[in-house]
């Protein structure tokens, strides 16, 4: 009696085996969907894993005010090092006659042999960030 039954349930076993193997791929994708975990534990910072690890968010490029007031003002607004001030037209009216263009190539490389070194020496500027500097020192010269 107790063999019978584990015969029983051994034919089972194996007609269930043989079910299981007779899954299509797709069948086997759905179950796997299924019973996949709930979710999954990362480990921070592991950017493998999971979605990305959240970065310090960036602040954005600042404007360019807020860039003249860092880091251009020191000169800027006092003509410190022979720097043409912000406001004076008359010092400006040449340079900007120069041209944008003109004006963002001596932002970013600076001006050889003067005070201006490249990007006002701010390091941490973006291009974009220097060009809007410059932007808004040009409408405040005019
Ligand atoms: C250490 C002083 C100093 C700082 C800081 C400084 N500049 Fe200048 N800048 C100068 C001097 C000096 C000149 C004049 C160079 C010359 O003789 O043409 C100048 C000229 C310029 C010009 C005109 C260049 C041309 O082709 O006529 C631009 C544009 C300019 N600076 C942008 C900036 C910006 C933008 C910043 C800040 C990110 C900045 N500067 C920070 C000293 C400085």
């Amino acid at each position: 009696m107790i063999n019978r039954i584990a015969i029983s349930f051994l034919a089972i076993v194996l007609a269930a085996g043989a079910y299981a193997a007779d899954l299509t791929d797709a069948q086997r994708a759905a179950i796997e969907e299924r019973i996949k975990p709930a979710g999954e534990s990362c480990i921070e910072g592991d950017n493998t894993c999971g979605a990305p690890a959240v970065a310090a968010a960036p602040a954005g490029p600042r404007t360019g005010e807020e860039v003249y007031n860092s880091a251009c003002m020191a000169c800027h607004s006092t003509g410190a090092a022979g720097a043409p001030k912000v406001g004076d037209a008359a010092a400006w009216a040449d340079r900007i006659a120069k041209g944008t263009d003109v004006l963002y190539v001596s932002g970013l490389e600076g001006v050889a042999g003067t005070g201006m070194m490249a990007k006002g020496g701010c390091v941490n500027c973006s291009d974009e960030e220097v060009h809007a500097a410059i932007d808004y020192m040009v409408v405040n010269s005019q």
